[in-house]
């Protein structure tokens, strides 16, 4: 259908959907490296756009507490809303990604979250459990969440530059090309929690939030990535993220207003 019509929406989505690594065929069938390097991305692409979405929905609380805690920083608020923006855009091209080539992501859960477990490792609860006020009334608390976030943040510009030097993801334009806009953005999503860290006494992050970080990247990329790559019975996900989350907050209205 798209060979035959020649209108610019559908030239650039040929073009797109010439850039997606197809399995390479032997006999009209897929080979076996060409499954697997598939299987592989979009894997990893599910494991993306389900943190992205966590990340901007849990800075919607985030942004919350920063206007209570700090009303009167203007530079700080807009840092952290556009920190939002950002992670809601990743989000979104993760979910054209998919789109664009007829596939739904992979069911994956709150384990391949690295704010979710970071959160739950250093504040001992899930990151929807997160105390509001009492992040916003003690400043060690609103000081940790800083660091939490901003370490998260290192951790991801890390991580994306090594999956630009990967070959397997090099092969897949689209995702390359999302990756380089990722790149882009990561400085600017850590830089302003250590920027306000350091003018009000926040401190570095502590020895016990690195090697929570470190071990949660660990195990994600050792363990987590290996078991979901290797399980027959994994299934893909029959909604989008933030369809379900809106149909959640029209369910639950008051839910968004008691929690962080
Ligand atoms: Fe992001
Ligand atoms: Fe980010």
């Amino acid at each position: 259908m798209l060979e035959t019509l020649d209108t610019p929406v559908h030239h650039q989505l040929r073009e797109q959907s010439d850039a997606y690594p197809r399995p390479t065929f032997h006999n009209g069938r897929p080979t076996l490296l060409g499954r697997m390097r598939r299987h592989y991305l979009d894997i990893l692409a599910s494991i993306y756009i389900y943190n992205e979405h966590r990340g901007y929905r849990s800075l919607d609380r985030v942004l919350e507490a920063v206007r209570l805690r700090c009303p009167d920083d203007r530079t700080f608020t807009a840092q952290v809303e556009k920190h939002r923006a950002d992670e809601r855009k990743h989000y979104a091209m993760f979910r054209r990604y998919f789109e664009l080539r007829g596939e739904m992501p992979y069911a994956v859960d709150r384990t391949c979250g690295h704010i979710d477990r970071l959160i739950r490792m250093t504040f001992g609860c899930h990151i929807d459990d997160l105390d509001t006020d009492a992040v916003v009334a003690q400043p060690e608390l609103f000081n940790k969440l800083c660091r939490i976030i901003m370490i998260t943040e290192i951790r991801g510009m890390h991580m994306v530059d090594t999956l630009l030097q990967s070959l397997l993801v090099k092969a897949d334009r689209p995702l390359t090309k999302i990756f380089k806009v990722i790149e882009k953005d990561e400085p600017s999503h850590w830089m302003p929690y250590d920027a306000w860290l350091q003018c009000h006494d926040g401190g570095k992050p502590r020895l016990f939030e690195r090697l929570a970080d470190f071990w949660v990247h660990l195990s994600l990329v050792l363990v987590k990535l290996p078991l979901l790559y290797c399980n027959p019975r994994l299934s893909r996900r029959t909604n989008w993220q933030d369809d379900e989350a809106a149909a959640a907050n029209e369910s639950q209205p008051s839910r968004i207003a008691r929690t962080v």
